[in-house]
């Protein structure tokens, strides 16, 4: 039974005086059934580390880089992250590809830089809405995958989250409907399931785009659904704890 998960994805938002309620009504919040976390941006990571340590929730960062030191002026390694008792990292999010060119390699090898220092990488892939309208929905969700399982290895694809997060849903208001989205996540878990059936069967696999309180029970009741990858609904700790407990219920 796999067990189902609620990420937040705060994404550039938020400020030392803004995030402090919000982290304080996760840390003050009941949760049952869910493992749930919030992805902050780096600068708040030592916030949300003392204001929700000894909490259910969990956190983690929205990025990292794929070396593990040196100079890389910029950027933040896995160790960094694992000093403020981060469990997840989201690697490759649609904003990281497109904005920041992040290929299906460089995603793989930041995933595998994150199990390898005990970090659960939050796999995102996910197509544009041109290459849905194009039939293209299957070949690129299937080789932003694939790229992850051969950058991976049989091995270590049991540590990873993978997230469906179609770019046309993300920030739109434009959820995929729950059919749609379960149509995905069935093709991925297939996919995984030619490479190790134990491992497709246990591999958490989040949905995400325009995740909210009213349309989070119905994807997560779709079977291979285990929860959401949450962006601005993230960012108003009611929504977020309810999008929580749908999970809890689905
Ligand atoms: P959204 O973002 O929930 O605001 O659509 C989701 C994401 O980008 O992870």
């Amino acid at each position: 039974m796999r067990r189902k998960l609620v990420v937040g994805n705060w994404k550039m938002h938020g400020s030392l005086a803004a995030n402090a309620p919000l982290l304080q009504a996760l840390a003050a919040a009941k949760v049952d059934g869910a493992d749930m976390a919030v992805c902050v941006p780096f600068p708040y990571l030592q916030q949300a580390q003392e204001a929700l340590k000894g909490s259910p929730i969990a956190w983690g960062a929205q990025d990292m880089s794929a070396h593990g030191q040196g100079a890389y002026t910029g950027e933040v390694s896995a160790s960094m992250l694992k000093d403020f008792g981060c469990r997840y990292v989201i690697v490759g999010h649609s904003e990281r590809r497109s904005l920041h060119g992040e290929t299906d390699d460089v995603v793989a090898s930041k995933a595998v830089m994150a199990m390898l220092m005990d970090l659960q990488p939050v796999v995102c892939v996910g197509e544009t809405l041109a290459e849905r309208d194009a039939g293209q929905m299957k070949a690129v969700v299937i080789r932003q995958l694939d790229a992850l399982i051969q950058g991976c290895g049989p091995e270590r694809l049991a540590g990873v989250v993978l997230a469906y997060e179609p770019v046309w849903a993300i920030g739109t208001g434009r959820t995929a409907s729950p059919a749609q989205a379960q149509e995905v996540h069935a093709l991925l878990r297939a996919r995984l399931a030619e490479v190790d059936a134990n491992v497709a069967a246990g591999m958490q696999i989040l949905y995400g785009g325009s995740v909210k309180a009213v349309n989070a029970l119905e994807l997560f009741a779709q079977p291979d659904i285990d929860g959401g990858l949450v962006g601005g609904a993230s960012l108003v700790a009611e929504e977020f704890l309810a999008i929580g407990r749908a999970v809890s219920s689905s």
